[in-house]
């Protein structure tokens, strides 16, 4: 029997009918927001702006713009024109290239190849390999090499350059294997000592701390580190950050951004690209822009 203005039961019917309209809604809505979202986080591309200021800083290194670009993972297709137009946009001095040019799951060398003859042309570039670029194949690993050598992308395998401007000098070192391996240590018996100011590259941000006491050592303490390979964290959750990053495991200490120790200054830039099937969730692809002050 249906229910009507004498039949209580219709009326129940009816406020079931309306709260389940109202469920259906709240999830349309919700699942909408989360999809707006995840198209978010892995296509747009966010350019945060760093300033760097120290005495130490020779002085004709005063206002040099530097571009970081980490984690590419050989993202190829029409987002390179997206995010070289990003970084021509910032005139950069410098483009510091921080690992993971190809992803291991998902490999695309020529795409990979690609994107640094195209980056190179924009300015300067000095890259440091990741895990995924040693996880490739040997012979896709030289390609890249090649390409980098091709494109005069100076590339710091655990090793050390000088940059020069306005008759000024600073020693900029990258290094891209873990703080157990023998290279590690090479590239710290080898550094120069008593460097008055330290630019280094090092695709993995939990090894900070250990760049900053190995160098100290030497008297040659790095004052900017630039990495990458957390990708922030893959989800950042409101309030406390990322959530998992490997090498730091869940609430990982560096994610992205700025981090601190003493007089020395760590950027983790969030990279540009994602890891084999992976995708980011509030955690949008980025650009870091470093300009050096001195103080
Ligand atoms: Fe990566």
């Amino acid at each position: 029997m249906h229910g009507n203005e004498f039949n209580p039961g219709g009326l129940s019917s009816q406020k079931g009918n309306n709260r389940r309209r109202r469920i259906f809604i709240t999830i349309v809505v919700l699942l909408a927001l989360i999809g707006a979202e995840l198209l978010r986080s892995n296509m747009y591309i966010q350019v945060e702006e760093f300033e760097y200021m120290s005495k130490d800083i020779p002085k004709g290194f005063n206002d040099a713009k530097i571009v970081q670009i980490s984690d590419y993972h050989n993202h190829g297709g029409s987002y390179d024109e997206k995010l070289l137009d990003k970084v021509s946009e910032q005139k950069p001095d410098y483009i510091f290239l921080t690992g993971d040019i190809a992803d291991s799951v998902r490999t695309d060398i020529p795409a990979a190849n690609a994107f640094l003859e195209k980056v190179s042309k924009i300015a300067p570039c000095y890259l440091v390999w990741g895990n995924h670029d040693f996880d490739i194949p040997s012979d896709d690993l030289k390609s890249m090499r090649e390409c980098c050598k091709q494109n005069g992308i100076t590339v710091l395998e655990d090793t050390y350059t000088t940059l020069e401007r306005n008759g000024s000098k600073l020693m900029l070192c990258g290094t891209d294997t873990s703080p157990d391996s023998a290279r590690w240590q090479h590239t710290f018996d080898t550094l120069l000592p008593n460097q008055k100011f330290v630019i280094w590259l090092h695709h993995y941000p939990e090894d900070f701390e250990e760049i900053l006491n190995q160098s100290a050592a030497k008297s040659s303490k790095a004052d900017l580190v630039f990495s990458g390979h957390a990708h922030g964290g893959l989800i950042r959750l409101p309030f406390i950050g990322g959530l998992y990053a490997p090498g730091q495991g869940f609430f990982p200490k560096y994610s992205a951004g700025r981090y601190n120790s003493g007089d020395s200054t760590m950027i983790v830039s969030r990279g540009v690209g994602n890891s084999g099937y992976t995708l980011r969730f509030l955690d949008s692809f980025h650009i870091a822009v470093c300009t050096l002050k001195c103080a």
